[in-house]
């Protein structure tokens, strides 16, 4: 089986989360670039905003073939409650015909589950089945807690064994 991991990531949380899975699933990573500038207080809040209205973005690239995988990770950190717009446009771009997809959410404190919740309705109807979610709390977190955690979420969730 082989398996792709696609995240969207502002400060590199999700991309840290996405590179552990990549090595423990043994998984090709595709980071989605949001073409609008995020950085900045002032763009957070536009950020906020936009991902609030599930407004659409710019995104690399526009679209990913999906053809020759059979398992999707998808990440999204979590933006006021709801999917980064890059993630959300992206779901949009791509065909999940007959995918199994696993979901997965970044969350400073509170609010993944209901970003996995939006990108399981979303998914389905575009063909994709949701076989998996997990969340991951970045909050206050360093970044070898992180990898720690991840690492256990990886085999307390026995990811491998859906890529096999
Ligand atoms: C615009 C914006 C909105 C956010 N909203 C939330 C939120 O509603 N709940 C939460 O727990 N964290 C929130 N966060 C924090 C991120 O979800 C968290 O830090 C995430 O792990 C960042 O992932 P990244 O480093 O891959 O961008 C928000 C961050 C940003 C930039």
């Amino acid at each position: 089986m082989k398996t792709i991991i696609l995240f969207y990531s502002r400060s590199r949380k999700t991309a840290l989360v996405a590179k552990i899975l990549a090595k423990e699933v043994n998984g090709d990573t595709q980071e989605i670039i949001d073409l609008n500038d995020r950085q900045g207080p002032l763009n957070y809040l536009k950020a906020s905003m936009d991902a609030f209205r599930e407004n659409k973005t710019l995104i690399n690239p526009a679209t990913v073939d999906l053809t020759n995988y059979d398992l999707i990770y998808l990440g999204s950190p979590t933006w006021a409650g709801k999917p980064a717009p890059a993630i959300i446009t992206l779901i949009d771009h791509c065909n999940f015909i007959g995918k199994d997809v696993i979901l997965f959410a970044t969350m400073g404190g509170s609010g993944g589950q209901k970003v996995i919740e939006r990108m399981k309705e979303k998914i389905e109807p575009r063909g994709g089945r949701m076989i998996k979610s997990f969340l991951v709390k970045t909050g206050g977190k360093k970044m070898e807690e992180l990898v720690e955690d991840v690492k256990e979420i990886v085999r307390d969730e026995d990811l491998p064994i859906y890529g096999i």
